[in-house]
């Protein structure tokens, strides 16, 4: 059996969990892959991801900074990486040329609807932010027919711009109605250091879940801020982060992994 090569680009890498979760799928499927961490300098994502593939790579995973990048360097779109105007996923295609695909968004619905059993059909769905982050998940949303779908940012004007491209509503995050929401997700960039959302803890009267994009060994402040306000239920992004791996491996190898043991042990560190 030859090896394949898989890569994931990002600035910094070292953190990524992505190998263990890709050498997880590979197990399953018993196949034979070597999937690394690449460090690219931030001008130079385009020289690193055409000597990766130059050099036999099957596909790759791309985080920040450089989806953006990657969505104008890739030979051909998907039509979500379109949308979502960012590629985390690149596929080399029979003749040589790279497909950009974005699995972020799907990941995110998959998650919330298998793993968490909450379905997104006839929910009030509130967004926080409104940048790449947010802009990458609001199309797979949209086809899961919620009733609403509301973007929310503390620069309100990058919300309403968001929000007049895929025809949904902006609102001011300090004027967003009390008991409203059933599901609340927070994609702002600063959950990675600590910082919640200016949001009255009445917006939560009414969630059963708070979802944050982001993950780390402990609750993020935005979940705990979101429980203490009455949130039913509340879960952190490491689903999402091993559902979207799934579509990507999926992508390159026709093989479906199933996630849920991977999740378990990334959060236990066994079956
Ligand atoms: P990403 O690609 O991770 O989404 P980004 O495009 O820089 O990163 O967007 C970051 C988002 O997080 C923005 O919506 C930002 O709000 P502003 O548009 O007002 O800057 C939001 N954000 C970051 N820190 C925040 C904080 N402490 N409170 C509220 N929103 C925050």
């Amino acid at each position: 059996m030859t090896t394949a090569h898989y890569a994931v680009f990002g600035n910094p890498i070292a953190h990524s969990k992505s190998p263990e979760i890709h050498g997880r799928f590979a197990a399953q499927e018993g196949a034979d892959i070597e999937y690394r961490r690449i460090l690219a300098k931030p001008n130079a994502f385009a020289e690193a991801a055409a000597a990766f593939f130059a050099q036999g790579g099957q596909g790759a995973n791309v985080t920040v900074p450089f989806k953006t990048d990657a969505y104008h360097w890739v030979n051909e779109l998907s039509e979500r990486a379109s949308a979502a105007g960012a590629v985390n996923t690149l596929i080399r295609l029979p003749d040589g040329r790279i497909r950009g695909d974005n699995t972020d968004g799907i990941g995110l619905v998959k998650d919330i609807i298998e793993n968490h059993a909450i379905p997104l059909a006839g929910k009030k769905i509130l967004l926080l932010g409104a940048g790449g982050a947010v802009r990458g998940v609001i199309r797979p949303l949209l086809e899961q027919s919620p009733q609403s779908l509301t973007i929310a940012n503390r620069t309100f004007s990058k919300a309403q711009a968001l929000a007049d491209e895929f025809g949904i509503e902006a609102a001011e995050l300090g004027q967003l109605p009390p008991n409203h929401y059933d599901i609340i997700i927070n994609g702002t960039s600063g959950s990675l250091s600590g910082q919640v959302p200016d949001v009255r803890p009445d917006v939560f009267g009414k969630c059963i879940l708070a979802y944050d994009m982001v993950y780390g060994s402990e609750p993020t402040a935005f979940l705990t801020f979101a429980q203490n306000a009455g949130a039913q239920h509340t879960a952190d992004g490491l689903g999402m982060l091993v559902a979207q791996a799934a579509f990507s491996y999926e992508l390159w190898r026709g093989f479906a992994p199933e996630i849920r043991p991977v999740i378990e042990w990334m959060k236990h560190g066994r079956d």
